[in-house]
C-alpha cells in the first residue's frame, strides 16, 4: 500500500517550510558533550516537546537524573516520550531519535557557521551541524506527522516516540528508563509497540538507499598517564625524570597497527573470517573503493579490494586512537612537561564480542605493556562507557516495509547493509522489547556527520520524509 498522494504532494509542496524548521532546530547548539552547552541541550528538549505537541503528539519529559562529566555534576536532558493513536487494530511503531549534537566550532575548519543552517541553492546542501545527524531525521517524522494533521488523514500506523539528548555521549540514563517502562507491563509507554524504526544512519555512497540490519558496538577507554605534581621546564627536569607524556605514547603505539589490525591480544580473533558466500554480500554492494576515497578526501584505503575495505567497517572491530588531553596542543613551540596526560582510544565491536569480554583484555594487556616500561609514574585505565553490537533479522516485516517503502520513493532496491557506527539503544529496544528493529536512513555517505560542513542533501531532506511516511502505510500493509 501505497503513501496517499496528497500526502507526497504535501511534502513537496511545504518543503521550504520544512527545511526552515530545521534551520530553527540547528539554531540550537545542543551539544551533549559540551558541559557549557547543557542548557542548549534542554532549550532543544523543550522546543522538540513542543513541536511534537503541536502536532498531536502526547508526549511526556523523563528525568534521568544527573551525571558527572569531566569532574563536573551536570543534569542529564530529558528523554521525550510520545505517542499518538491508539487503535487496537493498527500496528504500532515506535521511532527512536537524537536531539543532541556533536561539538562544532568554525573555527574547526567549517565554511559556515556551524549552528547556522545554510542552504546552498547551487549543490541543494543543508549545512549546518545536525542536519543530518539527527536532527534533519527527526524532523523528517515531524513532517510526516504535519501533513497527516493539515491535511485531516489519520495515520495508518499508532506512533511511539522516544527521543533522547545524549545520545552522542553514550545514552546515559536511557537504558534504564526502557527497562522500567518495559516493567510496567501493560502500563508501560511501549506496551504493544510491533516494530522500532530508527533514522540515524546513512546511505553506503551517495546514490543507492540502504536499509540497515548491524550496528558495531563500543568501549571507549581513557589511559591516564601522571608523575609530577605540577608540569615541569623540560629544560630544568628533562631526562631526570619518567615523563608521562612519554608512557602514554608508548602505551598507545602498542594498541594498533598501522594497517588496522588490533595489536591487543585476543580481540581480533573473537570474531571469525568471512566465507566465500559472507563476502559474496558484500561484493554486491553498490559501493567502491573510490566511493570510500572520495567521502575521505584522499586516497587512503587500507586496502585496494572493496570487499576487505567494507568489510572493515561492517563486520570487523576496528580501534580507533582519538586524542590526548592534558598534553600541549595550540600554537608556538612550549617547552612543558605536562604532569597528566590521558590518552583516549576506543574500539568497535561486532558479535560476539561484548564490552565485558573486551574490557578485562584490553586492561591486563595495557598494564602489562606499562609495566615493561619500569616507569614509576601512575596509570589508571577506565571505560568511559559502552554500548554491544547489534544485528536484525532483515528477513522480518519490518524489513520488508522498509525495502518497498524505499522502492516506492527512490524506484530502486534499497542496498542491505551493516553499519560501521553505533547507536546504544538499538540493542536495548531489540532484547526488552522482544520487537524487530529497523534502521532506515535519510542521508548519504558523503554528508560528513561528525565532521565540518556537516549537511544533508534537500532531496535526501524531502524525499525522505517520504520515505518516513511511506514506511508507515507500507507497514500498516504487510503481512505480520
Ligand atoms: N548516527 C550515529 C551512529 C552511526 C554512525 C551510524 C556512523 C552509522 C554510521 C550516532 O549519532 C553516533 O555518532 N553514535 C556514536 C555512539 C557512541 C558515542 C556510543 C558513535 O557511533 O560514535
Ligand atoms: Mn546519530
Ligand atoms: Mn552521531
Amino acid at each position: 500500500m501505497a503513501s496517499p498522494t496528497l500526502f507526497l504532494d504535501f511534502v513537496d509542496q511545504n518543503s521550504d517550510k520544512f527545511i526552515s524548521r530545521l534551520g530553527e532546530a540547528v539554531a540550537i547548539p545542543s551539544i551533549s558533550g559540551d558541559g557549557s552547552r547543557r542548557p542548549d541541550v534542554f532549550r532543544m528538549s523543550a522546543w522538540l516537546d513542543g513541536q511534537l505537541k503541536q502536532l498531536g503528539v502526547t508526549t511526556k519529559l523523563v528525568d534521568l537524573g544527573k551525571h558527572v562529566m569531566d569532574g563536573q555534576e551536570l543534569p542529564l536532558p530529558p528523554a521525550i516520550l510520545g505517542r499518538i493513536g491508539d487503535d487496537p487494530k493498527k500496528k504500532t511503531v515506535l521511532v527512536y531519535g537524537h536531539y543532541d549534537v556533536q561539538p562544532a566550532n568554525k573555527s574547526d575548519g567549517w565554511d559556515t557557521e556551524p549552528f547556522q543552517l545554510v542552504v546552498d541553492e547551487k549543490t541543494g546542501r543543508l549545512i549546518g551541524r545536525g542536519s543530518t545527524d539527527d536532527k534533519g531525521p527527526i524532523l523528517g517524522w515531524l513532517n510526516v506527522l504535519e501533513a497527516h494533521k493539515a491535511l485531516g488523514i489519520e495515520l495508518p500506523v499508532n506512533m511511539r516516540f522516544c527521543f533522547e539528548g545524549m545520545e552522542e555521549n553514550g545514552s546515559e540514563g536511557l537504558d534504564d528508563l526502557i527497562k522500567s517502562e518495559v516493567a510496567k507491563g501493560k502500563d508501560g509507554w511501549f506496551h504493544g509497540v510491533d516494530c522500532v524504526c530508527i533514522s540515524d544512519n546513512y546511505w553506503l555512497n551517495s546514490r543507492t538507499p540502504c536499509i540497515t540490519y548491524g550496528l558495531r558496538g563500543l568501549v571507549y577507554f581513557k589511559l591516564t598517564v601522571s608523575g609530577p605534581a605540577r608540569d615541569l621546564h623540560s629544560g630544568v627536569f628533562g631526562r631526570m625524570v619518567h615523563e608521562p607524556m612519554t608512557d602514554l605514547i608508548q602505551l598507545m603505539s602498542k594498541l594498533v597497527a598501522s594497517d588496522g589490525t588490533i595489536l591487543i591480544p585476543g580481540v581480533d580473533d573473537m570474531v571469525s573470517v568471512a566465507d566465500a558466500e559472507e563476502r559474496a554480500i558484500y561484493e554486491k554492494l553498490d559501493y567502491s573503493v573510490k566511493d570510500v576515497e572520495e567521502a575521505v578526501g584522499a586516497p587512503i584505503t587500507l586496502s585496494d579490494d572493496k570487499v576487505s575495505v567494507i568489510m572493515g567497517r561492517m563486520r570487523m572491530p576496528s580501534l580507533s586512537l582519538h586524542g590526548i588531553e592534558g598534553a600541549f596542543y595550540g600554537a608556538g613551540a612550549k617547552t612543558v612537561i605536562p604532569a597528566s596526560v590521558s590518552g583516549k582510544f576506543s574500539i568497535r565491536i561486532v558479535p560476539p564480542q561484548t564490552p565485558e569480554k573486551i574490557e578485562p583484555l584490553v586492561v591486563q594487556y595495557v598494564q602489562q605493556e606499562f609495566a615493561k616500561l619500569k616507569s614509576k609514574n601512575k596509570l589508571k585505565i577506565e571505560n568511559l562507557h559502552d554500548g554491544r553490537p547489534w544485528i536484525a533479522d532483515y528477513k522480518h516485516w519490518n524489513y520488508e516495509a522498509a525495502r518497498r517503502a524505499t522502492e516506492a520513493i527512490y524506484k530502486r532496491s534499497p542496498d542491505l547493509t551493516r553499519e560501521g557506527g553505533s547507536i546504544p539503544v538499538t540493542l536495548t529496544f531489540a532484547e526488552s522489547l522482544g520487537v524487530n528493529v529497523l534502521l532506515l536512513p535519510m542521508g548519504r555517505g558523503d554528508d560528513g556527520a561528525h565532521s565540518t560542513n556537516e549537511k544533508l542533501d534537500r532531496s535526501n531532506f524531502i524525499e525522505g520524509s517520504k520515505l518516513l511516511g511511506t514506511y508507515l502505510y507500507e507497514v500498516a500493509a504487510v503481512k505480520a
